[in-house]
């Protein structure tokens, strides 16, 4: 099992010190593998405080070139340099509002699987494809540009569940990582509201192999509790 809380733009370097010192002393349960993902500019201090912990530090995006003329971009190398472990990629924030597409999301997977990153990549269908029957052909488009690899997670999150509230329930994430997990044999997280309420029906699922937390894992209480749900213990 891993959970995986996804800070988005929130913490910066002296809040998510704060933040990890708490994370640090909770008694987390052995079996759930519990990765942070900061902002780029908190990473540091995440990595500094939990070092020395089974707590992951995963960065949110990074490039697919080692460096150059990319303003704005951070690259795989740079990363490990930090002590970084994983990394986002994909999420369907970057696919709506950054110009992140299925080309994209596959160049960077690769050159952080080569560099020796973990990474989560993000899949998932819109309310509007699912609407129109569209979300097993969109999960298929969306992972035919990946390759199977020890260090590849891939987590599926319905866009229309992301931020809302709306959780898939248990039977509808089931039936899309059946999807997922017939063209690619890698883990699945399932993402999009996931709430200590919610997490353990959604977690009981065999094919659902932890959860990508957005809003849930800014709270050192809510993440807790979700890590707790994730242990079957
Ligand atoms: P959410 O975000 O839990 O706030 O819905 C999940 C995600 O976007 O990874």
């Amino acid at each position: 099992m891993l959970i995986a809380g996804n800070w988005k733009m929130f913490k910066g370097p002296e809040e998510a010190r704060r933040f990890c010192l708490e994370l640090r002393d909770v008694e987390l349960p052995l079996d759930v593998d519990v990765v942070v993902c900061p902002p780029f500019v908190s990473l540091e201090s995440a990595v500094q405080v939990l070092a020395g912990t089974e707590i992951g530090v995963f960065a949110q995006n990074c490039h697919w070139e080692r460096e150059g003329a990319f303003t704005g971009e951070v690259s795989a190398a740079m990363l490990r340099e930090l002590g970084v472990y994983g990394t986002i990629v994909g999420h369907s924030e970057r696919r709506q509002f950054f110009g992140e597409t299925d080309e994209t999301v596959a160049r960077r997977t690769a050159a952080a699987l080569e560099a020796g990153l973990q990474v989560i990549a993000c899949v998932g269908e819109t309310e509007a494809e699912r609407d129109a029957g569209e979300t097993e052909s969109v999960l298929r488009r969306q992972l035919s540009v990946l390759e199977a690899d020890d260090n590849l997670v891939i987590a599926y999150e319905p866009v229309w569940a992301i931020g809302t509230g709306r959780t898939a329930t248990p039977e509808l994430a089931h039936e899309a990582h059946e999807i997922v997990k017939s063209v690619l044999d890698v883990p699945v997280l399932y993402g999009g509201s996931v709430k200590p309420e919610n997490a353990r029906g959604l977690l009981a699922r065999t094919v659902v192999d932890g959860a990508l937390v957005g809003g849930a894992s800014l709270e050192l209480d809510s993440f807790e509790a979700i890590c707790r749900a994730a242990s079957p213990s």
